[in-house]
């Protein structure tokens, strides 16, 4: 048998054990917290990586801007924006009239329209299009204090989209008032894709439509439930 080795042997093995795993937790905890202000940095990390912030200043530029432009003349790989009907909403200098190629006017195209404008356009502009959204309405609300606009409130009236002049724009210049926005209106190019501001402004039409509609626009088929509905 192995004799027992002497007591104070083994309390100084244990705590010597217990003391050898601090160092690598110590370690890790180091390693996973980042810190600019650490004196001693025993693995350099990506803390210390050469690179410009956002908004700070490049003494390397003569404008000083560390972000830079799009250098003039250069045009990214398939981002000619050439075709002005895709891109702009005109042809031959004049509001377009349909969709551009590779769209089509399909009942799904027009949902999509229909969730995209209930999306991004009918806070303001309604549902309905009558210019009563919800942003609209409480803008209205702030507008019409007895003490004034509250907070400096400054607001424009949402256009109804049944209003008489509105009615007369073609699919273009709907398209191009939702890339573009205008004159109080903010423009939505940056926020929604391309095809969906296509799809966006067809549903307009439609709402347009569904809004200014005789019976002679409804099916056949479909005239006896309608009369029913509607009474
Ligand atoms: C933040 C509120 C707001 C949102 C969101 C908004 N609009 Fe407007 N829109 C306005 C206001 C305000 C006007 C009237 C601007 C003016 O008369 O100066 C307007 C005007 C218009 C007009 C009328 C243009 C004309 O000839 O008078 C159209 C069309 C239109 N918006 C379409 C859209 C579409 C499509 C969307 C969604 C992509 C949208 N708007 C989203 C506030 C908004």
């Amino acid at each position: 048998m192995i004799p027992m080795p002497p007591r104070w042997m083994l309390f100084t093995g244990v705590l010597a054990a217990l003391a050898l795993a601090v160092p690598p937790f110590v370690i890790a905890r180091v390693r996973a917290t980042p810190d600019p202000n650490r004196a001693v940095h025993i693995f350099f990390d990506m803390d210390f990586q050469p690179k410009f912030k956002p908004q700070t200043v490049n003494p390397l530029f003569a404008d000083g801007r560390s972000q830079r432009p799009a250098v003039l003349g250069t045009v990214a790989r398939g981002e000619d924006n050439l075709d002005t009907h895709l891109n702009d909403g005109v042809v031959n200098g004049a509001w377009a009239e349909t969709l551009p190629a590779g769209l089509e006017m399909t009942r799904e195209f027009l949902e999509r329209g229909q969730q995209r404008y209930n999306i991004h356009c009918s806070v303001c502009h309604g549902y309905a299009g009558y210019g009563d959204g919800t942003v609209n309405k409480r803008a209205m609300e702030l507008m019409s204090s007895s003490e004034g606009p509250a907070n400096g409130t400054s607001w424009v009236q949402a256009k109804s989209l049944h209003d008489p002049v509105v009615r007369e724009h073609r699919l273009g210049m709907l398209y191009n008032v939702a890339t573009n926005g205008i004159r109080n209106m903010a423009g939505y190019g940056t926020q929604i894709d391309l095809n969906d501001r296509w799809a966006i402004a067809a549903y307009v039409k439609a709402l347009q439509l569904s809004q200014n509609a005789s019976m002679q626009d409804v099916p056949p088929e479909l005239r006896d439930n309608l009369k029913k509905e509607v009474k």
